[in-house]
C-alpha cells in the first residue's frame, strides 16, 4: 500500500536522544465504598471500584517497583509539583480522587489550596510526617494537585486550563466528566493511598466526591512499562529539562511552572485484542510487542519512522496505527508526557486503563484525541468512561502557600 505525504506525515524534528455521580457527599460515598451503603444508584453508577482495587499482600507494588528510587522519598517542594516528572520511574500504585467543592470565591479556593499543601507537608515530610495518618514510613508517597476549569475560571478565565476538554466522537459511553479539584497519589506502598487521600479530603470543606479510580503499574524502568494490552508504552515522551520546559510546563503568567493534566479513565477490550495474533496485535501499535522496537526497525527506544516502508512498497507503519495517529507531526502538536496506570476490576472482570498526561497547552491533547477517533485502529479497543482535564498548580518553595502564585 502506497500513500501521500500527507498521510505518511511530515516527521517533526525531534531530539534523537536513545533513551536509557456528582453530589455524594464525601461521607456518603466513604460509608458507600466501605460497607456497602449510603451510596444512590445513580452515583454508584460512575463510582467504578471506589477507593484502593489492589491487595496490599499481592506481590505486584514490590516487584512493580523495580527501580532504584523506589520507595525513596520524594521532595514535594520545587518548582514544579511532584508527581509529573518526579520520581523518573512512576510509583506502583496511583490513587486518583477528583472532588467537587462549592464554587463561591476565588479567595476560598485559595484557602483551600494553602491547606491542601499544608496537608500534602503534613504526609511527605520524611522527618516529622503525620503518625495519626500514617503510622510508618511514608516511603515515596507523592501527591499532586490540580484545579478543574470551573474554579480555574474563578481565578482567571485567561488562565490555562480554564478551558473545559471539548466532547470527542468516541465519548459515547462517557458516563462522568470534569471536577473541581484532582488529587493524584501514587505510592510504592499501597496502603498509604487511603489514609492519606481521606485525609486530605477532610481538609476540603464540603467536598463530594465525583469519581475515584485506583491503578497500578507493572515493573518498569524510568517512564516505560507495559500497559494492559501488554505493550511497551511510555516510550516517547519528553525526558530532558528542556523538552519537559518546551512541552509540558507551563512556561510564563501566574501558573508558570505547573501544567495541564487530562486525565481519562478506558475500558479496554483486552480479550478482542488478544484475539487478532500477534502480527495484528503490533500493528495497531505499530511496534513490537516483545520489546516494544518500531515496525519501521531500530531499538526499543527509538521513534518510528513514519515514512519507512517494505520492499514491496507498503508502510511499515500501518495507516491506522496508535504511533501514526498520535505522533505529533500531524497536529503540530507539542508532545505529551505520558504517565498511565492500569487497572482491573475484581468484581466485574473489566480491564482498563487511566490515561494520564502532562502539556502546556490543553489543544496538544485535544488535536490528537481528534486525530486518534478518525483514524486510529487502537480506538476500536477502547471505551472511555470518565474524563477530566485539571491546571496542575505550580510547586512551591519556602512558605509559598500551594496556589498563590494565581493571585498575582
Ligand atoms: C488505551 C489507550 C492507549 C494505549 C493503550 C496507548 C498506548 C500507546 C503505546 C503502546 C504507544 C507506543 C509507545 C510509546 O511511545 O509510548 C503510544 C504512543 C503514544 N500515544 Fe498512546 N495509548 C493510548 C491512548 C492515547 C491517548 C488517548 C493519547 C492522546 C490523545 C495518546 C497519545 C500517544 C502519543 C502522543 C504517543 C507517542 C507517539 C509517537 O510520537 O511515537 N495515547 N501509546
Amino acid at each position: 500500500m502506497t500513500t501521500g505525504d500527507s498521510e505518511t506525515g511530515p516527521q517533526q524534528q525531534r531530539p534523537q536522544e536513545k533513551r536509557p455521580a456528582p453530589g455524594v457527599s464525601r461521607r456518603g460515598f466513604l460509608l458507600g465504598s466501605g460497607a456497602g451503603v449510603g451510596v444512590g444508584a445513580a452515583a454508584s453508577a460512575v463510582l467504578w471500584r471506589p477507593w484502593v482495587t489492589g491487595d496490599p499482600t499481592a506481590e505486584s507494588p514490590g516487584r512493580a517497583s523495580g527501580s532504584a528510587e523506589a520507595g525513596r522519598p520524594v521532595d514535594s517542594r520545587g518548582r514544579h509539583q511532584a508527581g509529573v516528572d518526579r520520581p523518573q520511574t512512576p510509583q506502583a500504585n496511583a490513587l486518583f480522587v477528583i472532588a467537587d467543592v462549592p464554587k463561591t470565591s476565588s479567595t476560598e479556593v485559595f484557602e483551600m489550596l494553602a491547606n491542601l499543601g499544608e496537608g500534602i507537608d503534613s504526609l511527605t515530610d520524611p522527618k516529622g510526617h503525620l503518625t495519626e495518618v500514617l503510622p510508618d514510613d511514608p516511603g515515596d508517597l507523592v501527591i499532586t494537585v490540580g484545579i478543574g476549569p470551573q474554579l480555574v475560571s474563578l481565578i482567571d478565565p485567561d488562565l490555562p486550563g480554564a478551558e473545559p476538554l471539548p466532547e470527542f466522537g468516541s465519548d459515547t459511553e462517557l458516563e462522568i466528566s470534569g471536577g473541581d479539584v484532582l488529587l493524584a497519589l501514587y505510592a510504592t506502598d499501597v496502603t498509604v493511598l487511603h489514609s492519606a487521600a481521606m485525609h486530605l479530603l477532610d481538609l476540603v470543606p464540603d467536598a463530594s466526591v465525583r469519581w475515584v479510580q485506583a491503578g497500578h503499574r507493572g515493573p518498569g524502568e524510568g517512564t516505560v512499562a507495559r500497559n494492559p494490552f501488554g505493550y511497551h508504552d511510555g516510550v516517547v515522551v519528553p525526558r530532558t529539562d528542556e523538552e519537559l520546559a518546551e512541552n509540558v510546563w507551563i512556561q510564563g503568567g501566574p501558573a508558570a511552572g505547573g501544567t495541564v493534566c487530562v486525565l481519562r479513565r478506558m475500558s479496554l477490550d483486552v480479550s478482542a485484542f488478544r484475539a487478532l495474533g500477534p502480527g495484528a496485535q503490533d500493528a495497531v501499535f505499530g511496534r513490537h510487542r516483545d520489546d516494544g522496537r518500531p515496525m519501521s526497525g531500530g531499538s526499543p527506544t527509538d521513534e518510528v519512522d513514519l515514512t519507512a516502508r517494505t520492499e514491496t512498497g507498503d508502510l511499515t507503519i500501518p495507516l491506522r496505527a496508535h504511533a501514526r495517529a498520535a505522533h505529533p507531526s500531524f497536529t503540530g502538536s507539542p508532545l505529551m508526557l505520558r504517565r498511565s496506570y492500569g487497572f482491573a476490576e475484581p468484581d466485574t472482570l473489566e480491564e482498563g486503563m487511566v490515561f494520564v498526561c502532562f502539556q502546556n497547552d490543553l489543544e496538544a491533547f485535544v488535536r490528537t484525541q481528534h486525530r486518534m477517533d478518525e483514524t486510529d485502529d487502537l480506538m476500536n479497543f477502547v471505551t472511555t468512561t470518565a474524563s477530566a482535564s485539571f491546571l496542575i498548580l505550580p510547586g512551591r518553595t519556602g512558605d509559598q502557600p500551594l496556589g498563590s502564585s494565581l493571585r498575582s
